[in-house]
């Protein structure tokens, strides 16, 4: 588990380091790789007296940005940003992901879209051939809590899997996002079109956002193993 926190660690600095300058508008991610992110940005606009604006994608990121002194602002002021730095469950040969299981998948990919490039920092789990091949958990999908039981029918009877409603833990019922809605998790049961199916997701009344980030990252970084960082770039096609 040290290696892997270590591994997170690096892609972050690099990832930082790499792609933050004076002046940016900046889109922070959430989950436990981008606290690493985080401090190292902090780190830096003390050090090099920086001017960064910061935007989360959840309320975790709302508070890392305050708890690091960092300046905090959102899409109404800044609707436009140059970076945005997050993490993800997977990320395959295409860079395309899986993102939200930590839930927070539909600001993510909000913020994402504003800005004019999406940088993922993930450890040597994460990196994969084939969306599927390492993240088991299936794609998250977040859905206004009345629709949860149609999209399940919907999606299964088109897409084939399985869909279940996230549980929360230490706390009875299911997970509620940020945005007040639940989350589903579908497993699906053969490597699709990754476009086509995000779309089709998306058409499913009730649906707000699905975990599938394709054709949005710019570059990876993955801390791996040896202790090296290993950079991957969106392919030309
Ligand atoms: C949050 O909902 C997710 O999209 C995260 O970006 C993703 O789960 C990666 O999180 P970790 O950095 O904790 O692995």
């Amino acid at each position: 588990m040290a290696l892997a926190e270590e591994a997170k660690r690096r892609a972050a600095w690099a990832a930082v380091d790499a792609h933050v300058q004076n002046n940016h508008i900046l889109g922070i991610g959430s989950g436990s790789t981008v606290v690493h992110a985080v401090n190292r940005l902090a780190t830096r606009v003390k050090g090099e007296n920086l001017d960064i604006t910061c935007i989360p994608t959840s309320f975790q990121a709302r508070q890392l940005i305050l708890q690091n002194g960092l300046t905090l602002s959102d899409l109404d002021r800044h609707p436009e940003l140059d970076v945005a730095i997050d993490g993800a469950d997977e990320v395959d040969s295409d860079l395309n992901l899986i993102k939200g299981g930590g839930g927070c998948l539909a600001q993510e990919k909000i913020v994402a879209a504003c800005a004019k490039c999406l940088i993922i920092i993930a450890d040597y789990r994460k990196k994969s051939k084939s969306l599927g091949e390492q993240w088991k958990k299936g794609i998250p999908i977040e859905v206004i809590p009345m629709a949860y039981r149609p999209v399940v029918r919907t999606l299964t009877k088109r897409l084939g899997g399985a869909a279940e409603l996230r549980m929360a833990v230490s706390k009875a019922g299911p997970v509620v996002t940020d945005n007040g809605n639940f989350l589903l998790d579908w497993r699906f049961d053969k490597v699709h079109k990754w476009d086509d199916v995000n779309i089709a997701i998306k058409m499913i009344p009730g649906v707000v956002e699905t975990g599938l980030f394709i054709n949005m990252a710019e570059r990876a970084y993955f801390g791996m193993e040896d202790g090296s960082v290993s950079i991957q770039e969106k392919p030309a096609h």
